[in-house]
């Protein structure tokens, strides 16, 4: 192996070793259910949510809830034991569906981006997410998609 080959490799080897882990958690990070879907809404359970690793436990900040009769999945962020929200995934600009990445909803097609509360952090898009009022009843979310 020459010197510049040396270099090559060895530089695709650091860049494949920086890379791989951050995919990877990604990856592990995000978590799609299929939610029990009702009259007025969506019902998820909190274990959706749970980590468990080496005898701890964590939590994920959000996971993206969906059903077959449903157009757009929805975005739960879990802000505390007692707290969550809940997202339409349907950018507010044009209807692209939004991509979950941390706390931030980016859409696609044009860029915009929304906060884990649904506002609008980044533009085309001017108007916030539609959002569902959330309750929690022992270890199940109910996602109330009831009003439009
Ligand atoms: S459809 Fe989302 S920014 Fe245009």
């Amino acid at each position: 192996m020459n010197r510049r080959n040396f270099i090559i490799n060895g530089c695709a080897a650091c860049l494949g070793a920086a890379v791989v882990p951050g995919m990877l958690s990604s990856c592990t990070s995000t978590r799609y259910i299929n939610g029990v879907l009702g009259n007025n809404g969506l019902t998820v359970s909190t274990d959706a949510f749970r980590i468990n690793k080496k005898n701890m436990v964590r939590y994920r900040s959000f996971i993206i809830a969906g059903h077959e009769s449903l157009q757009y999945p929805v975005c739960i962020y879990r802000l505390s034991e007692t707290e969550y929200t809940a997202l339409w995934m349907r950018c507010s600009h044009q209807g692209a569906e939004l991509q979950a990445s941390g706390d931030q909803l980016q859409c696609p097609a044009h860029g915009s981006s929304f906060n884990n509360k649904g506002q609008v952090t980044n533009g085309p898009a001017a108007a916030h997410l539609r959002s569902f009022p959330v309750t929690l009843n022992n270890n199940e979310l109910f996602i109330d998609m009831r009003k439009p």
